[in-house]
């Protein structure tokens, strides 16, 4: 009988021959949105990214004219775009990464769970796209309100069988921007010095930043520290507010979506020799629900793991427990209206 062994040192030069072929990939990141407030610097930004072989756009209107516009950049990444949903599986063939920022946006005294009738069909229309042309693809959604629409993601996929738990995300990044913006603020220093994982989902109560965590640590008293958590849950509404009925965030959600999208590009070259790790909203099982975002380790699959939540304090073990049955109900709430198209 033959059996194909290496030897120790075939072996490496195998492991390495395969990490060189995943570097030297075609990367190809596709946006769903991508004429949008968010989807627009998102895509600039993307575009600077020397990772990035091709960037794909794909929005319903005015997506040539943004490609034109940014096809003239000179950064290597190459500009390609489609319109409308007939040509959305011809843009999304090929990709490695699938980034969703389309849908409304909020009104001011609108909740982020008041978006769902209106962009539940777009989550809806690319997870079939996905798996039809890219099942093996990242799919990262900033379409709100992600702890709904990442769970009807999921239950779409799941439908084609081309659901893979470690390729599914939500994208959280925006609450740990906005954590590290102001607790640099509080600390006087630069935001970028700091680290602090926000767990929980991305609304109101649900989002858990954990100052006991962070990274130079936090010096001020329980109710600075109250004020700040408020902040940056009401991060998203303060935003709302000051643009008055003309959105919500974009600029600072371009820049955590591609911060992120280049966390996973990261993860997928596996260059890096310290581990990737990004906060993200993913199936998990570091509580009793279905999701939750929390910091999940990023390798060329995708998540390769997710580490148990760290000792809480005593404020953060009650909002903890406050903000679960939010959650759930967030999930529940997708998961049955998945059921409706599956
Ligand atoms: C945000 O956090 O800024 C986004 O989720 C948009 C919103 O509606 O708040």
């Amino acid at each position: 009988r033959f059996t194909m062994r290496f030897s120790q040192p075939a072996l490496q030069q195998k492991q390495q021959h395969d990490i060189n072929r995943q570097r030297r990939r075609n990367l190809q990141v596709s946006v769903v949105g991508a004429s949008g407030g968010i989807g627009q610097a998102l895509s600039l930004l993307l575009k600077m990214n020397p990772l990035i072989e091709t960037l794909v756009l794909h929005d319903v209107a005015n997506t040539k004219g943004v490609a034109a516009d940014l096809s003239h950049i000179c950064t290597s990444p190459t500009v390609k775009s489609y319109t409308g949903e007939k040509e959305l599986k011809k843009a999304l063939k090929g990709s490695d990464i699938v980034v969703v920022p389309a849908g409304r946006p909020r009104r001011p005294g609108m909740d982020r769970k008041d978006l769902l009738e209106s962009n539940a069909n777009v989550a809806i229309a690319v997870a079939m796209a996905v798996s039809s042309v890219c099942p093996s693809a990242f799919l990262a959604i900033i379409t709100n309100p992600v702890n709904t629409i990442v769970p009807i993601v999921r239950d779409i996929l799941k439908s084609q069988d081309s659901y893979d738990p470690k390729r599914l995300f939500g994208i959280t990044t925006l609450d740990v921007v906005r954590a590290k913006t102001f607790l640099g603020q509080s600390l006087c220093i630069d935001p970028q010095r700091i680290n602090i994982p926000v767990i929980g989902g991305h609304s109101g109560i649900t989002i858990l930043p954990l100052f006991s965590q962070s990274n130079p640590p936090f010096k001020g008293d329980e109710s600075e520290k109250k004020e700040l958590i408020e902040r940056v849950q009401e991060g998203g509404s303060e935003v709302v507010k000051a643009k008055a009925g003309s959105g919500s965030a974009t600029l600072s959600m371009a820049f955590a979506g591609a911060q992120f999208v280049g966390s996973l590009i990261k993860g997928i070259k596996n260059e890096e020799d310290k581990p990737i790790v990004e906060c993200a909203f993913v199936e998990s099982n570091v509580t009793p629900l279905e999701f939750f975002a929390s910091p999940v380790i990023l390798g060329p699959s995708g998540i390769k793991d997710i580490p148990c939540l760290p000792e809480l304090d005593q404020l953060e073990s009650q909002m903890l427990q406050g903000l679960l049955p939010v959650l759930l109900k967030d999930i529940e709430q997708g998961v049955k209206y998945a059921n409706n198209f599956i």
